[in-house]
């Protein structure tokens, strides 16, 4: 047996989250709370980064490569975490990995998993991953052929990135040409420039995450988000109001379903492109009537998806993720999982998501503060009189756990009576679904 095998990993202490939202606010306090870490950097982070001891801010821009690379040697940083997209398919990975750093999260190469849904398509539909039947067209005379041909409505999507707005649901055949106009007119930018038709599906939709080191992968607890801004789901798409953790819908056999019918093929067809996937393989499905079927695929933590996920990872949090940077997950510590149920309600500025107001000053009251609440900060910032201002459009989210979802919503709700702004909106129905379906249920 080679000595490569029986090597423990090197013991880690220091450590750099990129990215500014409720996502790296989380991870940062998950990952200064794992066994060993001394000090969490999380470089531009908000106005919430420095409330977790240990967590310390940098000013630095995600795109700044150069600087941030200088700052990972004079802090001595032994693992780096990027936490949204837009670096991720940017490549600021590999330039990382070209300096020698270990990096969580894929290079550009594996991010267009969630960069490009026509290549995302394309794999699944080699892999024989079940997803939608999908055209992916390049003109909006070849959309409109293609909707004359079909003759329902298709589900519209932007190509690139577009920031969580790019998908459009029609439910006429009028709403998609429009859809299929907006998109190739530059409603999305550049990502709308090519599109992808879909079948359109139904039945519930839930989110699956695996951490993944390129070859093994560990599966974290499901996930469902509430993307709506409005009560019962009305009101524009954002990039989510609330979670809860787990998804009842997904048992343990149906989760490991997904993970043999899906998770693992995707992996598989990485490798045979050669791609080297070292992150978190995020699979938004839908659970249809003939199975799991994958709607998206992200290359990162969802926000606030993540929030909710984050107090129930066990002390090895830091660990496994490092084992993934490195390709050694089968050296890594098997992962605890808090069995509770968690809740997660997001505060958001008025006018999100077209045009969120900035720069009210918020107050949250920390007195009697319940030990099982976290407050993560998204778009937060504190000015130079170190006044707590909003700073985006979602602000906070507040996170709470419990044996059940009751107990974890009822938390979170309690909470927002201690929290102000000029403006604040939440949704108060977050989790109303799971509270009544599965009404004294624990984990499945
Ligand atoms: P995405 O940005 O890809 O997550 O899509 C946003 C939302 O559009 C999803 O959460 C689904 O609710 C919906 N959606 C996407 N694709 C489909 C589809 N093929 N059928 C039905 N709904 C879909
Ligand atoms: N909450 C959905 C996402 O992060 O994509």
């Amino acid at each position: 047996m080679s000595n490569a095998l029986n090597r423990k990993l090197p013991p880690i202490k220091r450590i750099l989250v990129v990215g500014s939202g409720g996502r790296e606010n989380a991870l940062a306090w998950a990952l200064i709370r794992s066994q060993g870490i001394e000090m969490v950097f999380v470089t531009p982070g908000n106005g919430g980064t420095e409330n977790h001891k240990g967590c310390k801010r940098l000013a630095i821009n995600e795109n700044d490569t150069k600087e941030l690379i200088r700052s990972c040697s004079i802090n001595q940083i032994d693992l780096v975490v990027i936490g949204p997209e837009a670096p991720l398919a940017a490549g600021l990975a590999d330039q990382l990995r070209q300096e020698g750093l270990i990096v969580f999260g894929p290079g550009a190469n594996g991010s267009l998993l969630e960069a490009s849904k026509t290549w995302a398509k394309a794999l699944l539909e080699e892999a024989n991953i079940p997803t939608a039947k999908f055209w992916s067209v390049n003109t909006e005379a070849e959309a409109l052929s293609i909707v004359s041909k079909i003759n329902v409505p298709l589900v519209v999507k932007a190509d690139g990135l577009a920031a969580g707005k790019g998908v459009t649901v029609p439910s006429t055949i009028e709403e998609t040409k429009k859809a299929i106009h907006e998109a190739m007119n530059g409603k999305f930018g550049e990502a709308g420039t090519q599109i992808v038709l879909e079948e359109r599906l139904s039945g519930p939709e839930v989110s699956v995450f695996a951490l993944t080191d390129g070859e093994r992968l560990v599966l974290l607890p499901s996930a469902q988000d509430h993307k709506r801004l409005l009560d019962n789901d009305q009101g524009p798409n954002t990039g989510g109001m609330g979670a809860y953790s787990p998804a009842p819908h997904l048992n343990e056999e149906l989760l490991n379903n997904i993970k043999s019918s899906i998770l693992e093929p995707t992996l598989k067809a990485l490798q045979n492109k050669k791609i080297n996937y070292r992150g978190v393989l995020y699979a938004g499905l839908m659970l249809t009537k003939s199975g799991p079927q994958v709607i998206e695929f992200n290359c990162r933590f969802g926000d606030p998806e993540c929030q909710t996920l984050m107090p129930l990872m066990g002390k090895e949090f830091a660990q496994i993720l490092y084992a993934c940077a490195l390709g050694r997950l089968d050296q890594a510590p098997k992962l605890e999982i808090n069995k509770n149920c968690s809740a997660c309600v997001v505060t958001a500025a008025d006018g999100y998501p077209e045009a969120p107001r900035k720069g009210d000053e918020i107050s949250v009251d920390l007195v009697d503060l319940s030990p099982s609440i976290q407050i993560f900060h998204s778009g937060t910032k504190l000015n130079s009189k170190n006044q707590l201002l909003t700073d985006g459009g979602r602000v906070l989210s507040i996170v709470a756990q419990g044996a059940t979802f009751d107990e974890a919503f009822d938390n979170v709700y309690k909470c927002m009576g201690k929290i102000t702004y000029k403006g604040i909106n939440f949704r108060q129905d977050i989790g109303k679904e799971v509270r009544q379906t599965f009404q004294s249920s624990q984990r499945l």
